[in-house]
């Protein structure tokens, strides 16, 4: 994008929105072309958020029958597996016909519209499928990252009442296996709910089926029509649940619907990515988190540009797996997480220098604010110094990319996202609430108004989405996240400053990881909090204090580790766990987080006034423990 095209977008956002949002609504193919655009208000008395209202659309549609006519035989996707070239392409028409027979297959275990279907898999094109089918029949999905453990996966079908679940016999990641049959077959011990299991064929390996409840998805492929007719939905029909760690309580079930999304995703796609014929674009987030529905599926595949989905990590078989793959594919866009970036980096440049990587045309990174270093290894030896970088960010909640530097437009800052898209106010926020205006400021970050990629509620709990996001401050969405405006006017997320800690790029709630710890018979009590770290980010450290008489130590650590491990998943076990003889809380017993992070951190000269508390020696111990 030039400057000039840039400023006549924001400009024309300015001057008339609603003709705006509707423009932007013509990328699509609507079944009925809406008239509305917006109507949003986060008035507690009537709070509401509809987008396009009177249009209907279908998703599965946009991403595969739009592009039947002209190019069936074209590449949609690209299965890149754990084991480096032995993947395939998959055609619009082939994906097309695959989900055609999943979503009659679906229909036939009785799944209609509004009806929730669970999907837990690894980053094979079924999965993309079982994602489309959904859509093409009304079915809202919810995938659930294979990382999360079967107790896990239980919490999310018990939320929103799924009584399917689409699966494979295995995952493999970095030459391991994951069992993720096995997985669901223990998470549906814990939920009575399901009734359908449908397994597709990864690696062969041995599961249990029960008759009546599981199908092998190859005994049944053949036999289903691959016509299976696009259902007209609703543009505020929900398309998706994704669960989300917040600050307190269970994971929230972050809804988002038909229209707006679609609209804002392929409009986000278009603007940050700028596809063109013959390119190849990798992102290499998994389904099972938003980047991987925005960016790896729907927003490439609405657009007719093929994508990579990768089963793998990026260090296996070796630290120059993504720059092997990109040549060997022809990548022209790549899209991955910081952590990923470093953890590259410490490998040194020459397994990056032994690949000519010269498809490559533009860089990504989302997840987590990346550190000048890593930018700048990232731009000088993966881009050669030459490729655009776009430091794009955004939310779960927020369906799209919200702030980052479009290249040829906005100049880049390393480490910095710059700049909102067309569409999208930003400001910051101090601990009373007032804007804080101008330039070299920091605050909370906050969003006024609405835009399409919005979430519109918590799944069964609308009363939690306003008091989570719209509470702190009346009539503005609060991110969570802390941000700085420099000098000028370009925008640094410097990290959230609620209870959530950002590992690898993954949301983690410290909430449920204690409730994860105290689940052990010997833990009193827990408090967890984020520390930096060198690779991921942030790390989890907990402070455990256990019962009356009990000792830490190795045994117990493994314990706790186990625990963690099988209420949420292994994403979530501790870097570091501490014992102590007690928590350092105020006098009315609520504990003092801010001075657990000062002790993480390292900071042990900024624990400020500790005198308030109630037993101020125990802060002289933690610190003597560290
Ligand atoms: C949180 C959202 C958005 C998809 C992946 C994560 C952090 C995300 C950036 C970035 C600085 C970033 C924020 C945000 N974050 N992208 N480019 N620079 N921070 O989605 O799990 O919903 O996490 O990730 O803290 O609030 P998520």
């Amino acid at each position: 994008m030039t400057p000039t095209e840039l400023a006549a977008l924001h400009e024309a956002h300015a001057s008339d929105p609603h003709a705006f949002w509707l423009e932007q609504a013509r990328r699509l193919d609507w079944e009925r072309v809406p008239e509305r655009s917006g109507d949003t208000s986060f008035d507690r008395s009537d709070f509401h958020i509809r987008w396009y209202e009177d249009g209907s659309l279908n998703l599965s549609a946009n991403c595969l029958d739009r592009h039947l006519p002209e190019r069936a035989n074209d590449t949609a996707l690209v299965f890149e597996p754990d084991e480096p070239g032995a993947g395939r392409s998959v055609t619009y028409a082939e994906l097309h016909d695959l989900t055609c027979r999943l979503a009659n297959l679906l229909k036939e275990r009785g799944v209609a519209k509004g009806d929730r279907v669970m999907i837990y898999m690894p980053m094979v094109p079924e999965a993309a499928a079982a994602m489309l089918a959904c859509a093409r029949i009304g079915a809202v999905h919810s995938v659930v990252f294979g990382g999360f453990s079967p107790e896990s996966l239980a919490g999310r079908i018990d939320d929103c009442g799924a009584r399917v679940v689409v699966t494979a016999d295995e995952g493999v990641r970095g030459g391991k296996r994951i069992p993720l049959k096995a997985n669901v077959d223990a998470a549906c011990d814990l939920s009575g709910a399901i009734d359908t299991i449908i397994v597709v064929t990864r690696t062969g390996g041995e599961v249990t089926m029960r008759e009546g409840r599981d199908l092998r998805w190859e005994d049944h492929c053949e036999r289903l029509s691959s016509d299976c007719p696009a259902e007209p939905m609703a543009a505020e029909d929900p398309l998706f649940i994704l669960y989300t760690s917040g600050s307190t309580g269970k994971p929230k079930g972050v809804v988002h619907t038909t229209g707006g999304y679609a609209v804002w995703v392929a409009t986000t796609f278009e603007w940050v990515f700028d596809p063109r014929p013959g390119d190849l674009y990798w992102c290499t987030a998994d389904i099972g988190w938003i980047t991987g529905h925005s960016y790896t599926l729907y927003g490439p595949l609405m657009t007719g540009t093929p994508t990579v989905m990768f089963d793998g990590v990026p260090t296996y078989p070796d630290a120059s797996r993504l720059w092997e793959t990109i040549d060997r594919l022809g990548v022209t866009i790549l899209y991955t997480a910081p952590t990923a970036i470093r953890a590259l980096m410490r490998e040194g440049d020459e397994p990056v220098r032994k690949h000519r990587r010269d498809s490559l045309r533009l860089l990504g990174t989302v997840g987590e604010p990346i550190n000048p270093e890593a930018w700048r290894w990232y731009h000088d030896v993966v881009g050669d110094g030459r490729r655009a970088i776009v430091d794009t960010w955004w939310q779960t909640e927020t369906g799209g990319v919200l702030m980052t530097p479009l290249p040829g437009a906005t100049s880049m800052k390393p480490g910095s996202a710059t700049r909102p898209l067309p569409g999208i106010e930003p400001l910051l926020v101090d601990a009373e609430g007032r804007e804080i205006r101008g330039n070299d400021v920091s605050g909370n970050l906050c969003l006024r108004g609405s835009w399409p990629g919005q979430m519109r509620t918590v799944w069964g709990d609308p009363q939690r989405f306003i008091d989570t996001y719209f509470a702190t401050y009346p009539g503005l969405y609060f991110t969570g996240d802390g941000c700085r405006r420099d000098e000028d006017g370009d925008y640094w997320i410097t990290g959230r400053v609620d209870d959530v800690i950002n590992v690898s790029g993954h949301r983690i709630g410290t909430a449920e990881v204690e409730s994860a710890l105290v689940a052990h018979p010997l833990v009193a009590e827990a408090a967890v909090v984020g520390a930096p770290h060198d690779l991921k980010g942030q790390g989890i450290h907990a402070f455990v204090t256990l019962n009356a008489g009990e000792e830490g130590g190795e045994h117990i650590v493994r314990e706790l580790h186990a625990e963690v491990r099988k209420h949420i998943g292994a994403l979530a076990i501790p870097e570091r766990i501490q014992f102590a003889r007690g928590l350092p809380k105020t006098r009315s017993g609520k504990i003092m987080r801010r001075i657990l992070r000062k002790i993480a951190e390292g900071q042990l000269d900024q624990l400020g006034d500790t005198s308030t508390l109630a037993d101020p020696g125990v802060v002289d111990a933690l610190v003597r423990d560290r």
